[in-house]
């Protein structure tokens, strides 16, 4: 009797609780159309790909808190469109003496005759990194349900030399023509990070290479590398196994120290097993994101012949906060992604099926913003948007002059926040302001002359994101490689609720962020376009679309029909 009123009151506070969560004055953060699990810490995206009709989606995770644990799990969810998400069983828990204090990030693999498999690190009984191997346990569950470890793990031990912590993140494997398949996985010795490479005709069997593909002195332990093929001539994604005349390879390492996600941009050649890079890698140099964006993971998309990057978007707020509102941590909206026409960097775009969770445009056209005036974007819900906006400047040469010698970005924007006059700039978008613009973040450009070229900042302040204090609320900033004597100064951003993430240059310079509002929340959340420059700018082409809700990680069973 006292067991069953013991059950009875765990499920009724169980409720109680499920339900302050789910409501939204509740959980002003929670978002409409950011991946996050309903409740607990996450971090790392893990093994995305594409099998058989479904999209996986797995990701670091501590299931009994809503901070990081020292014992972390590989949670599971699967699409059908990359934008509504269905939550499925834990598929690797730290159970056995190769992962026994931690299942760690890793990456999947299609290998010969459509079989997929798991590398991940496990942290073993020893606490030292190693590499293992998992596959699925029934090959004709769609949605891959179960997955089992393979009983010779770790396939990789620790390398002479290497601390314990100091040997993770495997990457997607690639096949070469000598019948060889690579991979990737990230460390450091003395504070040079490092990519060692790993080879294997079986993918039981890995033998390191003498060489690593890639170090760099002083950059701190290389976590989730990334290595990656890009068209030299198409928008297109290729498969990471294809090496050819047409493509450049992309390696991306996230510097821990920084908690920053780097890349450099280069030739790869599989008979010398080396790289080298057009860029070599320093704090200054290529980032995927400017902004707050960790650890991400690409994946080639076979559908639509794409590739797509997907990050961990860590939160802003206090450990406290987190406690209080039961979760931690989004992953960015997944972006296509492909080498620039220059051949000198990346380009990021959220990915099309953004569109089905369109609705209510709302545009405006050649609409001139004279210097400090505000242009409110009414008729869409501000709190959860997609915006576009393009801006025509007009007598650049009028343009201020800036010491290039100076400029950490980063620093410009911090000195210069939104309300600091320019010339020309700031001028860009307020999102989740509120209407008496005491919170707002502001999304800005300015443009300055250098040695007779143009040269366009963009900027993302949080400064002023929210009255709240103990938040993080850096101001983040980057160059972005256009002409603005040739091109349209554009913006697009995408604005949910705790999350501002900003694609300036059609893509080629984005930052992210997050903010926590304390007025400028649900429907008194307020969005405009804003020029705070002395010089006149004129809006060319604004688009704003009001987000539906989508279904992310919703509690529900999967039906009969889908099994
Ligand atoms: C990156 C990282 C990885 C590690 C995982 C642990 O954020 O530190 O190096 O595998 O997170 O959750």
């Amino acid at each position: 009797m006292r067991k069953s009123v013991g059950i009875f009151l765990a499920i009724f506070f169980v409720l109680q609780f499920n339900h302050v969560r789910s409501t939204s004055s509740e959980q002003p953060y929670r978002t409409a159309f950011h991946f996050q699990p309903p409740q607990n810490w996450m971090n790392d995206p893990n093994g995305p790909m594409y099998y058989n009709g479904v999209y996986h989606l797995f990701y670091q995770y501590n299931p009994y808190g809503p901070l990081f644990a020292n014992q972390m799990y590989w949670a599971h969810s699967v699409s059908h469109d990359l934008i509504n998400w269905t939550p499925l069983d834990l598929a690797i828990a730290p159970t056995e003496s190769f992962d026994i204090n931690s299942c760690w990030s890793g990456s999947a693999t299609i290998l010969h005759g459509n079989k997929p498999v798991m590398l991940y690190t496990g942290i073993d009984s020893e606490n030292r990194q190693v590499q293992n191997l998992a596959v699925p346990g029934n090959l004709s569950d769609p949605y891959l349900r179960e997955w089992v470890k393979y009983p010779g793990n770790p396939i990789i031990n620790l390398p002479d030399g290497i601390q314990n912590d100091d040997f993770r993140d495997p990457t997607t494997a690639w096949l070469e023509d000598d019948g060889k398949w690579r991979i990737l996985v990230g460390s450091q010795k003395n504070k040079m990070g490092i990519a060692f490479i790993y080879q294997s005709e079986d993918f039981v069997n890995w033998t390191k290479y003498d060489s690593p593909l890639h170090q760099v002195a002083d950059t701190g332990i290389w976590e989730c590398p990334d290595f990656f093929p890009v068209s030299v001539d198409s928008t297109k994604g290729v498969d990471t196994s294809v090496i050819n005349g047409v493509v450049k390879h992309v390696l991306k390492v996230g510097l821990f120290d920084y908690a920053r996600d780097y890349y450099m941009i280069g030739n790869y050649s599989p008979v010398k097993e080396n790289y080298v890079p057009q860029n070599e890698l320093n704090l200054g140099t290529l980032r995927l994101d400017y902004g707050k964006y960790y650890a991400s993971k690409s994946f080639f998309d076979p559908v639509k012949n794409r590739r797509i990057l997907l990050a961990w978007v860590n939160e802003s707020d206090s450990e406290a906060d987190d406690i209080a509102k039961g979760w931690s941590g989004l992953q960015s909206f997944p972006r296509s992604v492909w080498l620039d026409r220059n051949q000198k960097q990346l380009v990021q775009w959220p990915i099309e099926e953004i569109e089905t969770l369109h609705e209510n445009k709302v545009s405006l056209h050649d609409k001139k913003l004279e210097s400090g005036s505000i242009q409110e974007v009414l008729g869409v819900t501000a709190y959860q948007v997609d915006v576009k906006i393009s801006f025509r400047i007009s007598n650049l040469e009028e343009a201020e002059e800036l010491d290039l010698s100076l400029s950490d970005p980063q620093l410009i924007c911090s000195g210069n926040n939104a309300s600091n006059k320019g010339k020309f700039g700031p001028f860009g978008l307020l999102a989740l302001a509120s209407s008496d613009l005491t919170e707002q973040t502001a999304v800005f450009f300015r443009v300055y002359k250098n040695n007779g070229r143009y040269v366009v900042l963009m900027c993302s302040d949080q400064g002023r994101s929210s009255t709240r204090n103990g938040l993080d609320k850096t101001t983040y900033g980057a160059f972005v490689d256009i002409d603005p004597q040739q091109d349209e100064i554009s913006l697009r951003t995408l604005i949910d609720h705790s999350i501002v993430e900003s694609f300036g240059g059609g893509g080629k310079t984005c930052i992210t962020a997050r903010v926590y509002p304390a007025m400028a929340i649900g429907e008194e959340a307020r969005l405009y376009a804003f020029n705070n420059g002395t010089q006149s700018v004129v809006i060319s082409e604004l688009s704003a679309w009001s987000m539906k809700k989508a279904q992310i990680n919703v509690q529900e069973t999967i039906s009969c029909t889908d099994q």
